[in-house]
């Protein structure tokens, strides 16, 4: 049986009144621009400079800027300007951009490069994207309101996992250029044995933090009565399709160092798609406390502790609170 395509995915969507016209659209466009970050990447070191060069910039965040985490954002940026959406917020702006003459407040938050540190490693790298209506001028919105969310994972394959709040699907891009529909129904497993974080953080963690990690790392000999896995990427898209595929927890929580009072990860374009995701293939995103996606942003950048995966464990993340 022929794979469907994204185009025929969203038409369908569109048709069912799932979509749209102004979501649809974006969605065609953020998979061309995709597409063009995929190709680039996959060919880094050869010719130009190095797409991991530092540009002397920090975006607001305080991150260091990258040639393609630039470029990234540019090309979705030009991607999105005729989809008559009204404004787009990215990791690599201080401010929205609002396109003019549209009036369908239709917001894009994107992370347009995650995983920047890996750029010059040929480790997995994304993007990731967010897609809600915000009637207020602050073009933000709790992450219950949002139409769609995905990301792209630019890895051996390159990937987009994608919700429209009807569950998730998988795409892979095909040797023609095509995403096609990839035969697998992301399910997020209620249990696991693997966990992602980044132990080299474990001095400046909260103690209920090192609590539960404690009891993972006892392992069979502990409370947990059996042995875990440990992953950890430095991409959120890479740790986070891991989990899409066999289960596990992420956790990047609060810690003492400075600017990580809330952690590393941002809410608008970053946690809240992930955790749309994430609820839809039946798992669980919280804050170590409440549901990310009941958090009302306050600004484009604000950070959340995040931890998300298989529901039993972050249930038992949550028991140590
Ligand atoms: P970004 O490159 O967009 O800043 O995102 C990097 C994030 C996320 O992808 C990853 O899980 C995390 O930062 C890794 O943080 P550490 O480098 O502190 O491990
Ligand atoms: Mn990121
Ligand atoms: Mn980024």
């Amino acid at each position: 049986m022929e794979s469907l395509t994204i185009e025929n995915f969203l038409k369908t969507k569109n048709e069912k009144g799932e979509v749209g016209k102004e979501v649809y659209a974006t969605l065609i466009a953020l998979c061309s621009a995709a597409k063009k970050i995929a190709e680039i990447a996959a060919v880094n070191g050869i010719g130009a400079d190095s797409l991991g060069s530092l540009t002397g910039a920090e975006n607001t965040d305080g991150d260091e800027q990258k040639a393609l985490d630039v470029l990234a954002d540019q090309l979705i940026c030009n991607a999105l300007g005729p989809t008559g959406i009204s404004a787009y917020l990215s990791e690599e702006r201080d401010e929205a951009v609002i396109f003019e003459g549209s009036d369908s407040q239709i917001v894009v938050a994107s992370d347009p490069l995650d995983g920047s540190s890996n750029i010059d490693t040929n480790l997995t790298i994304g993007t990731i994207f967010s897609i809600y209506r915000a009637e207020q001028e602050s073009w933000l919105r709790e992450g219950r309101a949002q139409q769609a969310a995905g990301f792209f994972a630019y890895g051996p394959q390159t990937v987009l996992l994608i919700t429209t709040g009807q569950g998730v699907a998988g795409f892979c891009l095909n040797t023609e250029g095509q995403f096609v529909q990839m035969d697998w129904q992301p399910q997020i497993p209620a249990t696991t044995k693997e966990f992602a974080i980044n132990a080299a953080n474990s001095r400046y963690w909260p103690a209920k933090v090192k609590r539960y990690i404690d009891t993972v790392l006892a392992g069979v000999d502990g409370p947990r009565g059996q042995n875990f896995n440990m992953r950890w990427n430095g991409s959120l898209v890479a740790d986070a399709f891991r989990i899409f595929r066999r289960g596990g927890i992420f956790l990047y929580p609060e810690d003492s160092r400075k600017n990580y009072e809330n952690g590393r990860l941002r809410l608008v374009y970053e946690a809240n798609p992930i955790a749309f995701l994430v609820e839809q293939a039946g798992g669980r995103a919280s804050d170590g406390k409440a549901d990310i996606l009941d958090i009302t942003p306050t600004s484009y950048h604000m950070r959340v502790p995040f931890i998300f995966g298989s529901t039993d464990e972050v249930d038992s993340y949550h028991s140590e609170q």
